[in-house]
């Protein structure tokens, strides 16, 4: 076993110093070390996009990325993404235009949506369709996702 390698992350706002093994991912450590499990491990392998969250605001797959890399960042998860009991507009626009089905992709949908449209890349279905084609739904929900984050975008004039 390697020898642990301590350091320090902000995790949904709250600073932790850990210590790991340093070929632990980032995916690993929110769900196995801080029990944050909302984030999936759909491939483990970069393909699927379930584990997306965001480091410094900027989306990365967590299963691609080695914990102790990220020593000093910001990370966000799914579970930092209402703010307390309100849930934030893009989990909103998930519900109401049935952006998802078995649900197992989604945390990850709604990361990689957060980031499209912070990123300006909402302009259109088209645009949507290519940010997004990252994020893999075995159920096939595409169609409704792209009409949640138009929603979003549009100031919920999509309705
Ligand atoms: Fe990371 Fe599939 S689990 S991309
Ligand atoms: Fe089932 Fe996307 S809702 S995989």
């Amino acid at each position: 076993n390697a020898e642990k390698v301590s350091f320090t992350l902000s995790v949904n706002g709250k600073k932790l110093r850990l210590s790991t093994d340093p070929r632990t991912t980032l995916l690993d450590l929110l769900r196995e070390q801080l029990g944050l499990t909302g984030t999936k491990k759909g491939c483990d392998f970069g393909q699927c996009g379930a584990c997306t969250v965001h480091v410094d605001g900027q989306r990365v797959l967590a299963c691609l990325s080695f914990a102790v890399m990220q020593n000093g960042r910001k990370i966000t998860t799914i579970e930092g993404l209402a703010k307390g009991d309100r849930l934030h507009p893009m989990q909103e626009a998930f519900i109401k235009h049935d952006g998802f089905q078995c649900g197992y992709c989604t945390p990850g949908q709604l990361m990689s949506a957060v980031s499209c449209l912070r990123e300006g890349r909402a302009n259109s279905e088209a645009d949507i369709q290519e940010y997004m084609s990252g994020n893999l739904c075995r159920c096939g929900a595409y169609p409704n996702i792209v009409k949640a984050i138009l929603d979003v975008k549009t100031g919920g004039q999509n309705a």
